[in-house]
């Protein structure tokens, strides 16, 4: 269950994050809408242990992302698909990220088949990808492990 308590977030005078709170249970599918600049990525990044929250809390299965021993392996995260080293072919990404989490390196190749990048198209560096292709990688950096959130 991803817990979000009187979650806040300041940045200066500006207050990114205003007190929010809610619940997503396990099986669920949950939509985060607002407009630009409401506040849904910082929450996210709050989530994923990449923001320090200025008040309350943020955590998955009772536990800070943070406090997760290995958490790519327990949880998929893609917030932003172009986040990634541009020099770096879209297998080496897996390959790393596989072998981070302590992963077998079989599923290199069952996740690209998984979100259909071709065995050429995986021999491409990233930055020259295009934001679909991107994504699906991204995709399958998050569902390597098998993430149970
Ligand atoms: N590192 C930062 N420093 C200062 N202000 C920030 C920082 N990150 C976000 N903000 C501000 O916090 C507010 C919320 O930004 P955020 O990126 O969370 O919005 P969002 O809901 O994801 O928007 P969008 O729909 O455009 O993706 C915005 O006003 C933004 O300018
Ligand atoms: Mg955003």
């Amino acid at each position: 269950m991803i817990e979000v308590q009187n979650l806040s977030k300041r940045y200066g005078d500006h207050l990114a994050v205003d007190d929010i709170s809610f619940t997503c249970r396990p099986g669920s599918v949950t939509g985060f809408l607002g407009p630009n600049g409401a506040g849904k990525s910082t929450t996210l990044r709050m989530l994923a242990g990449l923001t320090i929250p200025t008040a309350g809390s943020a955590t998955i299965g009772s536990h800070r992302y943070t406090d997760i021993p290995n958490p790519g392996t327990q949880i998929g995260v893609l917030l932003d698909a172009s986040a990634q080293h541009n020099g770096r072919t879209g297998r080496e990404v897996l390959t790393i990220a596989s072998r981070t989490m302590g992963l077998d390196r079989g599923r290199v190749d069952q996740m690209l088949e998984v979100v259909g990048l071709s065995p050429k198209e995986a021999k491409r560096r990233v930055g020259n990808y295009s934001l679909g292709m991107r994504q699906r990688l991204g995709i399958a950096v998050a569902l390597m492990p098998t993430p149970r959130c």
